[in-house]
Formats: structure tokens, C-alpha cells, sequence
């Protein structure tokens, strides 16, 4: 989408971290700019900062998790601006432990805000961006955590590959449209991530301290500054690039993990039992 000036936007989880460094990338190159979060202090105050600056900015208060609640901020941008031209399903939570282990609660925590919240947001708005002909975008942040699978996090990379297939299936999908397809998948970000247990709702447990929150804090502390990454996401939808990865030094964990499934076709050349296939074909 090479003229963005004027068009809408969507983000949920725009209150804060790199949905929020969306909406100030967006609002400053002119385009219009829906908040959903769960948070309505903070998406408030998003809101009102993103006004003071001469941007048009409304807000709604959203779970992703919830269907009625996403279709809900569906009506609610197009009573704001009469139509939508971008989404950005931003929202997300961090689960950390051993897939094994992690409990049963957390697991469909993390499945229902960062894989659900996705598809709900992706049948909600896509339609209606299809609906006025003008073309738009689609963007889901997924993570390096949906490329390569770091230990002790798999309920989150779960939802991240999970997260990169679709996007992937929708390039595929809308190839020949007007609606471009990217998937963000940030590294470390200075974000408030490591606290997203204060948004957990009452069906998973309710609201709590987060674990080592002051060690991941420093941690992400040290990421790249979330404002980089909203332009970054800016410059893709002009550009129509579907990948956005936004830490260079990480593209070794890729090249790492391509090379591991090569060797398992390595290994499958000289495997005994393939030998007996006798298909022509092979
Ligand atoms: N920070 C990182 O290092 C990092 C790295 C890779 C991917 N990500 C992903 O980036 C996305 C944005 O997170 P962030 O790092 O900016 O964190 P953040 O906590 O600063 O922002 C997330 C926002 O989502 C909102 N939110 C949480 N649950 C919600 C729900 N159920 N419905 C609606 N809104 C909800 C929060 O209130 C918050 O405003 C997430 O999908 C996350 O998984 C983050």
C-alpha cells in the first residue's frame, strides 16, 4: 500500500509496547488510527497522546480473546471512520515453562489471546477491508519465537508458528489483491511484556505478580526501542514486504534451523526402511 495518508488503522494492543509505536508511526505519517486493548487506562492515554500530536485517534476497549468483544471493535472503528484499511493483530501475553508441564490454565491462555485473538481479528476486519475495493494490509506479530523454538517457552512458540503459517497461507491467499500480508517477528523489544499477567482475565486465573519479573524486565530492558519497530512496520506496508524481523543478529537461530531439517533429510536418504519404497516416483 503505497498511499497510506488518510487510510485506517486498526492495532490491538496499541496502549502500549510496539502496538503503540504503530499507532505514532502510523498517526505521523497521516493515517487515521483505531487502539484496541484491554488495558482502558492506558489505551486512554494512547489515545489522548496520539490526539495532542494532530492525529485522528479513537479507542476501544477489547479482549482479543473473545469473539463478540473483537467483532464489537470491528463496529466500532467503522463508526469511527467509516472504514478500515489496516490491522494489526498486535495483542499478545507471555507464557513461559516446559511444554510438558505448564499447566492446562496457561496453556489455553496463551492459545485463546495470541493464536484466537489473531483469528478473530483476522475474520472480523479482513472482510471488511475487502468490503470498499481501496486495498490495505494485514499484519500479525507472531515473533522469532514462531521461527525457531527457544526452550521452556513452548505454549508461546506454539502460538507464534501458529501465527506465522496463517499470515504465510494468507500471502499465498491474497496474491493476487489489493491486500498486502506481512508477519512481524520481533526479537528483544523494550516492552511491558514481561508484566502481561496483569491482564490476565478471571476465566485463566485472574490477574497476578508476574514470575521473575524484575530479571525479564532487565532483560527486555535491553531490547530495541518498540517506536524503531513501529516504523519498521510503517516502511513494510509501503513496501509490501511479508517478512519483518527486527534483530539482524538472530538470523543465525534461521540459518541454524533450516540446516537442522536439512540434515533430517540428510538422514532420510540413508534410512533403511525408505530404502524399500519401490515407487517409481522416487
Ligand atoms: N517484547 C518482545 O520482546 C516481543 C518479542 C517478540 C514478540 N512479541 C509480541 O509482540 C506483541 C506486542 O507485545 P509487546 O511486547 O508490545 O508487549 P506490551 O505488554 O507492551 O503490549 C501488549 C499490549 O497488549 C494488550 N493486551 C494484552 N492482552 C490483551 C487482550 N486479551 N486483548 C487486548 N489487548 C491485550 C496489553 O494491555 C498491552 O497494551 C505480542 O504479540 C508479543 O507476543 C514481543
Amino acid at each position: 500500500m503505497k498511499d497510506v495518508a488518510g487510510k485506517v488503522a486498526f492495532i490491538t494492543g496499541g496502549a502500549s509496547g510496539m502496538g503503540l509505536g504503530m499507532a505514532r508511526a502510523f498517526g505521523a505519517a497521516g493515517m487515521k488510527v483505531m487502539i484496541g486493548d484491554i488495558e482502558k487506562g492506558p489505551m486512554d492515554a494512547a489515545v489522548a497522546e496520539l490526539k495532542l500530536k494532530g492525529i485522528e485517534a479513537a479507542g476501544v476497549v477489547v479482549d482479543v480473546a473473545n469473539r463478540d468483544s473483537v467483532f464489537a471493535a470491528a463496529d466500532a472503528t467503522i463508526a469511527a471512520f467509516g472504514k478500515v484499511h489496516v490491522l494489526c493483530n498486535n495483542a499478545g501475553i507471555g507464557v513461559s515453562g516446559k511444554s510438558d508441564k505448564c499447566s492446562v490454565e496457561n496453556w489455553q491462555w496463551v492459545m485463546d489471546v495470541n493464536l484466537w485473538g489473531v483469528i478473530y481479528g483476522l475474520q472480523a476486519f479482513v472482510p471488511l477491508i475487502e468490503s470498499h475495493g481501496e486495498g490495505g494490509h494485514v499484519i500479525s506479530t507472531a515473533s522469532m519465537a514462531g521461527m525457531v523454538s527457544f526452550r521452556y517457552m513452548g505454549p508461546y512458540n506454539a502460538t507464534k508458528f501458529a501465527v506465522v503459517t496463517i499470515m504465510e497461507t494468507m500471502m499465498e491467499e491474497h496474491r493476487d489483491d489489493n491486500i498486502g500480508v506481512s508477519v512481524l517477528c520481533p526479537g528483544v523489544v523494550a516492552t511491558n511484556i514481561a508484566s502481561g499477567t496483569r491482564n490476565r482475565q478471571e476465566k485463566y486465573g485472574g490477574a497476578r505478580e508476574a514470575r521473575d519479573l524484575e530479571a525479564n524486565a532487565e532483560m527486555l530492558g535491553k531490547g530495541l526501542d518498540p517506536d524503531i519497530v513501529g516504523e519498521q512496520v510503517l516502511e513494510a506496508i509501503i513496501d509490501d514486504q511479508p517478512y519483518i524481523f527486527t534483530d539482524p543478529d538472530m538470523r543465525k537461530y534461521i540459518d541454524k534451523r533450516f540446516e537442522r531439517l536439512s540434515a533430517g533429510y540428510d538422514w532420510a536418504d540413508n534410512c533403511q526402511a525408505l530404502k524399500k519404497d519401490k515407487r517409481a516416483s522416487r
